[in-house]
């Protein structure tokens, strides 16, 4: 039998305050251990779908499934299941949090209570896979876009979610980073993860 990670099932959902719903009764299910691309047209509601599956929205009606069973919508257990889902958001602006490059790709790992020295292992190996060890000790707010979206990208990969979810993740790279990047998404595949992207791309 199939295995999904996550379903949504007849989901609406209308941002306060707008006229017209930006999900409409939508449906759909993500296999586990699958590579899954998200494509539509500039505002059809991928960002939207994206911000449902981790409940930081709540459908008007319609349910959200993980591993089978509805989304819960209090604190505790919205913290465990972003452990799980990953979501590195469109904008890399919204995602960086510390004051330098390594504390950032360290903030969430710190929250998850690893170990020290897996959390300096874990770090120091995505700064190589993101080439941005020479930029370890700057602040994120000097960066280019293209790097901040790198250094996004690695906040949520080094937390090893089962679950990875990128919106428009080469928006704003170069066609080196774009290629590295997906050799990165096709190793973590490999290691069992399950991959939603949205893309133009
Ligand atoms: N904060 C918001 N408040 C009101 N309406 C919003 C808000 N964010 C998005 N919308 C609307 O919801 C709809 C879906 O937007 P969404 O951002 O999910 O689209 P998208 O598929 O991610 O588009 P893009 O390809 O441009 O990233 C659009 O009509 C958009 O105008
Ligand atoms: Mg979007």
């Amino acid at each position: 039998m199939q295995e999904y990670l996550l379903e949504f099932e007849q989901v609406y959902y209308t941002y306060p305050g707008a006229q017209e719903s930006a999900l409409n009764g939508l449906t759909l299910r993500i296999p586990s251990s699958k590579k899954c691309a998200l494509i539509g047209q500039n505002g059809c509601g991928k960002t939207t779908l994206f911000l449902l599956a981790n409940g930081l929205y709540k459908p008007n009606s319609g349910v959200v499934r993980w591993r089978g069973e509805p989304l819960s919508y209090n604190r505790n257990y919205l913290g465990k299941l972003r452990q799980k889902v990953g979501l590195v958001f469109q904008d890399p602006e919204q995602q960086l949090v510390a004051s330098t490059v390594e504390e950032d790709i360290s903030y969430g790992l710190c929250n998850l209570g690893l170990p020290d020295s897996e959390i300096k292992d874990r770090v120091e190996q995505a700064l190589v896979e993101f080439e941005l060890t020479a930029l370890a000790e700057r602040p994120v707010h000097h960066l280019s876009l293209g790097q901040k979206k790198r250094v996004s990208i690695a906040d949520v990969m080094v937390l090893k979610p089962e679950l990875l979810i990128l919106d428009e993740p080469t928006a704003y790279l170069d066609i080196r980073h774009t290629r590295n990047l997906i050799t990165t998404l096709k190793k973590i595949h490999q290691t069992g993860t399950t991959l939603l992207m949205a893309t133009h791309d």
